[in-house]
């Protein structure tokens, strides 16, 4: 076909954003391909400091064997952006794009700030052709946007050609999902240079993902497919939530409804889990966008649909909440609570909109004497999370209410209730007869993740309260 183009071979990859998105993709396509260089650049020096050092600057489980085999050979992390754009063949932009906080869409619509700065910085400084990849979760018709100005910005004569590639990895198993994805969403523009730059791209994951595996779309339908997956998948489990009020009331048992549901092979096992509530920094922030989005469109009925999805999930944290201040005799000032777990779930270090930070803000108001403890979340983000940002000195009352501690012995020892707030395995396995004894009595447990087997813990001497199991304190 005379309109056919040959695509570019990749040789050299520069990921802008060596954040949760692009640190583990980059490095995992680094992993995987020898062949080819990578460098993930960051304008925050102190991170790429961490990720040259020992102690990465996130964790995720399998990256620091990845990230060690490949450093230095055919994967680089530094600041200097420039270089990596100049040299590179193709651009993944990896950087954030956090919740407009004020202006038009304030608290829905994302923030493409850091979006535009980077198209800027690739325009300018180019000096070559580029496919440049959007791997941030943005909203749809973004790429229109960077290709706009990257034409408008960059010298005579360059091709830039932009493509959707959706990021689908979930923290704590990020590189498993990299390893093995149940698929790889590629949009482009349907021109014929669209697609060539879509069959590079594919070209390069064909390296160890099976090609089948590799969709290829509309720019706007693989804009689209990001947001609607994360909201059909936090729509499960605000539905398998909604339903466990009803378990509690009437005594059936959200995780039986669960796997029976889950065996019809049209619904399917997975994220039935009913929970404390979702956290995690693409849900609430995607159906927040699609809300938006439904918003801009004239679209009102849409956005009030997807909006009950996250109204859903706030009603769970209070309700778990309220169900603890109600359990313990509607009291729990200068009560010592233990919390264990404060990321939004396991195997990750990452606390963003992590139901325990509400659950915890809720007991402060209450004045709840607070000790929490989480594996992997280091206190100062403890902290962090806890100061309502413009109050004055609440910092100080913070660490007047909240301990941090070294264990979840340590944190539990006297306590009158524990929430289990992060599914954590080590939770499952501790020494619940010897936290038993430590504890002031009645010793209460909340467990807000269903992982605990509450028949041994009354066995023990416990009260124990399951989300979504009948309230039978
Ligand atoms: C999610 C999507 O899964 C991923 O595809 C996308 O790229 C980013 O957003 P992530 O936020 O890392 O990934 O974690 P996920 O495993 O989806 O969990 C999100 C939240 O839902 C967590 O707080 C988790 O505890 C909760 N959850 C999940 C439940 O409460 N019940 C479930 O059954 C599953
Ligand atoms: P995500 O979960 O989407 O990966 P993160 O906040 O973990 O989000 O990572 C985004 C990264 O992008 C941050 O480390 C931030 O410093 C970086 N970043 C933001 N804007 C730019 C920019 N213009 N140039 C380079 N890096 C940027």
């Amino acid at each position: 076909m005379a309109s056919q183009i040959t695509p570019v071979q990749v040789k050299k990859i520069a990921c802008i954003g060596a954040g949760y998105v692009g640190g583990p993709t980059c490095s995992m396509i680094a992993h995987k391909c020898p062949h080819i260089q990578v460098t993930i650049v960051d304008v925050n020096a102190d991170r790429i400091n961490a990720w040259n050092s020992d102690t990465l600057p996130i964790y995720e489980p399998g990256l620091e064997e990845i990230v060690k085999a490949c450093r230095g050979k055919n994967l680089f992390f530094d600041t200097d952006i420039d270089k990596a754009i100049v040299e590179a063949d193709l651009i993944f932009v990896s950087v954030n794009t956090p919740t407009k906080k004020s202006g038009v869409g304030a608290g829905y619509a994302a923030d493409l700030f850091y979006v535009e700065l980077c198209t800027r910085r690739i325009a300018s400084v180019a000096t070559s052709s580029k496919i440049v990849v959007e791997k941030s979760t943005v909203p749809c018709r973004t790429a229109q946007s960077m290709r706009t100005i990257l034409e408008a910005n960059s010298r005579p004569g360059l091709r830039f050609d932009i493509l959707s590639n959706p990021e689908f990895l979930a923290e704590g198993t990020a590189i498993n999902d990299l390893a093995h994805p149940d698929r790889v969403l590629i949009g482009s523009l349907g021109t014929p240079e669209g697609r060539a730059a879509q069959a590079s791209l594919v070209d390069v994951y064909a390296n160890w993902v099976p090609r089948e595996k590799c969709i290829t779309t509309g720019l706007w339908s693989s804009e689209l497919t990001k947001l609607a997956a994360n909201a059909i998948l936090a729509q499960r489990i605000s539905s398998i939530n909604a339903l466990s009020a009803i378990c509690e009331v009437t005594g059936a048992d959200v995780d039986e409804v669960a796997y029976a549901c889950g065996l019809d092979s049209r619904i399917g096992p997975k994220f039935l889990k009913s929970s404390v509530g979702f956290g995690g920094s693409c849900f609430q922030k995607d159906i927040l966008n699609l809300v938006y989005l439904s918003e801009s469109l004239h679209l009102p009925e849409v956005a009030d649909y997807w909006r009950q999805v996250i109204t859903m999930n706030e009603y769970q944290k209070r309700r778990f909440a309220q169900t603890v201040v109600s359990s313990m005799f509607n009291t729990i000032t200068n009560k010592k609570l233990a919390v264990l777990g404060f990321a939004f779930k396991k195997d990750t270090g990452d606390t963003r909109e992590t139901p325990s930070a509400t659950v915890c803000r809720f007991f402060r108001q209450e004045s709840a004497k607070i000790s929490v403890y989480d594996p992997k979340v280091p206190e100062k983000q403890i902290f962090l999370d806890l100061t309502e940002p413009g109050v004055v000195d609440d910092s100080e009352q913070v660490k007047k209410q909240v301990t941090v501690c070294k264990s979840a012995m340590e944190a539990c020892t006297g306590a009158e209730g524990i929430c289990v707030l992060t599914e954590w395995d080590e939770f499952k396995t501790l020494d619940w007869s010897a936290i038993y004894a430590s504890m002031a009595k009645p010793a209460m447990v909340f467990d807000g993740r269903g992982i605990l087997d509450a028949d041994k813990l009354r066995e023990i001497g416990f009260k124990v309260f399951s989300i979504g199991k009948g309230v039978n304190l």
